[in-house]
């Protein structure tokens, strides 16, 4: 199967009822521990990448690496997403690179730090909405910022500073036209979400509640999804590593968030957690051990793992089959003659 829309993906999401995990990518591993995770589970899946990792794995590798993927695993249906798209520009390179789908942030400017007016946002949102539209490429927009600045994606303030305005997300979806809404309800990229075990004073599930009341048809993107999951944690301590004690975001509560609007959910830290530890283990348990494939294997098992552990929780597991791949020709037309 070729790349479908992530439109295409959320949009079936929709009328089932289930979330789709959008997982980030950085190399050939991860890339088939997804689509190992995936198949395993038969499911539909999102695969992102940020800018950092577009340029850490270089465009025209990380293409083909795609291209590998649907020709390997024919019966998945996968879309491209281009996460946190900082500008316009950014947006287009991924979108004549082959991405289905892009993400334009201008909650923040350019620079990924600074929060940025309501005009602005809704500027280059909508320049981005489209000229991708055009060529049958989904948008997800983000309105409110996520805390933290670990990974060069966050306002790097307290994570509840700028929550998402529900009435505000309303006047932003209806200026834009994007087809995926990321909001702000305390969580924030990386391992550091909370210093506590969150409730919610500090995690606002209900203002997802209140902002898929007022906008029903928009699907919601919860970011900085990640669980970080007190056993990962626990062995990469175990064999060297320093983190702090740290909680993520509950999987039930984003099963809530599920139940009420959320189609996508980011995760891109669990992976990386998984990786690590398995790599600290295998090195500490065999410190004569050189072969890089000796330790990168459990390593893409244990992000296999915590995948398959993600696709059954979110609900997209056993959904692969449900495809009809609609071509993005076909999206750009729907589209434009306002079926979409
Ligand atoms: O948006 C955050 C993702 O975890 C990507 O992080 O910029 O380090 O690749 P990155
Ligand atoms: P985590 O850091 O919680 O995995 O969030 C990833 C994310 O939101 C990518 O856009
Ligand atoms: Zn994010």
């Amino acid at each position: 199967m070729s790349l479908v829309s992530m439109r295409q993906i959320l949009d079936e999401a929709f009328k089932d009822g289930y979330g789709v995990g959008a997982f980030n990518v950085n190399n050939m591993e991860q890339i088939q521990a997804i689509m190992e995770a995936a198949k395993e589970t038969k499911s539909p899946v999102i695969i992102q990448a940020s800018r950092r990792a577009r340029s850490y794995t270089n465009d025209r590798f990380l293409y083909h690496l795609m291209m590998a993927a649907t020709e390997l695993y024919p019966e998945i249906p996968v879309a491209l997403h281009q996460d946190h798209g900082n500008s316009p520009e950014t947006c287009k390179s991924a979108v004549d690179m082959g991405f289905t789908s892009v993400m334009i942030d201008g909650s923040l400017e350019a620079d990924g730090k600074t929060p940025a007016s309501f005009e602005y946002n809704v500027r280059v949102t909508r320049e981005v909405v489209e000229k991708a539209h055009e060529r049958g490429v989904t948008v997800e927009g983000e309105l409110g910022c996520l805390g933290g600045i670990e990974d060069g994606h966050g306002a790097g303030v307290d994570a509840m500073a700028h929550l998402t305005d529900p009435d505000q997300a309303v006047e932003f979806v209806k200026r834009t036209g994007v087809d995926a809404l990321a909001v702000a309800i305390g969580t924030s990229h990386g391992v550091y979400k909370f210093s506590r075990k969150p409730d919610s004073a500090i995690l606002d599930m209900d203002r997802i509640i209140e902002i898929h009341k007022r906008l029903p048809k928009t699907y919601l993107v919860m970011h900085g999804s990640s669980s970080v999951p007190k056993e990962l944690q626990d062995i990469i301590n175990a064999y060297g590593g320093k983190l702090k004690p740290t909680w993520g975001v509950p999987i039930k509560e984003i099963q809530l968030g599920i139940q009420h609007g959320v189609r996508k959910i980011n995760v891109d830290t669990d992976s990386r957690l998984a990786m690590t530890g398995a790599i600290r283990k295998y090195l500490t348990e065999h410190p004569e051990e050189f072969d890089l494939r000796s330790y990168l294997k459990p390593a893409r098992e244990a992000m296999k793992k915590v995948i398959i552990e993600r696709m059954r929780s979110f609900g997209q597991a056993g959904h692969a089959s449900d495809y009809d791949p609609i071509p993005l020709s076909v999206m750009a037309q729907r589209y434009s003659n306002g079926e979409l």
